[in-house]
């Protein structure tokens, strides 16, 4: 593989780019590790150049959240692109993406009340940020390609939401959740976990399989599929379940919810169906999903 590239602005960026070729793109916050890396190998399938960005984007991050602590660790980073179809990797700094910061944009963008669920419901302005910072990444890099990770699936569907209500000309792809071999999935805020901690953690993708599995029993759904989910992370002390959710893949319609105490049954499934589940573990918010063909 090559040497990738490092821009460090957009006048780099521009200078970078050809005219008539295919760019795609995996933007990231850095810290990577295998599961970002694998969405490069997805891009490159489908492009004749990859650009991974790294920013850690502050207008996605609520005031009590792990902005400042989150990692940022670039060297490694760029040696790790190295062993990967990565062209270049474009690192704007917070000046150039928001000249005005820590004052809002002037414009910006606002997610409807769909993705105010969940994740959204959880963190406020979460999704509005990545939004206005996926839209204005898309500009500035021109992507006919960008892959996105299915880990975070309400991301995926605000994305391609936002793509469809704004017209941006770009494909977007889901690529398969990377995991470790006992099933935790990959996370940069996985490095926070205490040794304690970590081996507690993989009772989330359990968590799946359990909810999963009640879901396609023969008498199962998504009610009994949410419940089961909730049952195996309230067996792991350390864990503080927040949801187990069903969701339409589709239009991110939530079809079934199970909180501490509390179980719904809200919209009729369409197409194919997403299990979510959400938990505190110590100070770390973790979350998974798997992709779940009803019966
Ligand atoms: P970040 O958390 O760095 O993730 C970058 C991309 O890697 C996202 O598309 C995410 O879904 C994907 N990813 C993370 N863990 C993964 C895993 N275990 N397997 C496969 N893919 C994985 O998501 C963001 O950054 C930001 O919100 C961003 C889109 C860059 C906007 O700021």
């Amino acid at each position: 593989m090559t040497e990738p590239v490092l821009l460090r602005g957009v006048d780099e960026l521009r200078r970078w780019r050809k005219a008539g070729e295919t760019l795609g793109f995996v933007p990231t916050m850095g810290a990577l590790h295998q599961g970002h890396l694998s969405l490069t190998e997805v891009a490159a399938e489908r492009a004749d150049r990859v650009l991974v960005s790294i920013f850690v984007n502050p207008t996605q991050f609520g005031p009590d959240e792990d902005y400042d602590r989150y990692p940022r660790t670039l060297e490694a980073d760029m040696r790790a692109v190295r062993e990967y179809p990565v062209d270049a990797v474009f690192v704007p700094s917070v000046e150039e993406m928001y000249p005005n910061f820590p004052e809002p944009a002037q414009v910006s963008l606002r997610v409807g009340p769909l993705f105010d669920v969940l994740d959204g419901a959880k963190r406020p302005g979460h999704f509005d940020g990545v939004c206005q910072v996926v839209a204005k990444l898309f500009n500035l890099v021109g992507p006919q390609v960008a892959v996105f990770g299915q880990k975070d699936a309400q991301q995926v569907a605000v994305i391609r939401q936002m793509v469809k209500d704004l017209n941006f000309p770009v494909e977007i792809v889901a690529a398969p959740t990377v995991r470790e071999s006992d099933g935790l999935a990959l996370s940069s805020r996985n490095a926070y976990l205490s040794t304690e901690q970590r081996l507690a953690a993989p009772t989330l993708y359990r968590a799946l399989q359990d909810g999963v599995a009640a879901g396609r029993a023969e008498d199962g759904g998504p009610v009994q599929a949410v419940n089961a989910a909730l049952q195996t992370m309230l067996s792991e002390p350390k864990l503080r379940p927040e949801y187990a959710a069903v969701v339409s893949g589709d239009t991110f319609e939530v079809v079934a919810l199970a909180t501490v105490g509390n179980t719904a049954l809200l919209h009729p499934p369409v197409g194919e169906l997403t299990l979510l589940v959400a938990a505190q573990l110590g100070d770390t918010r973790l979350i998974d999903n798997v992709q779940w063909k009803a019966k």
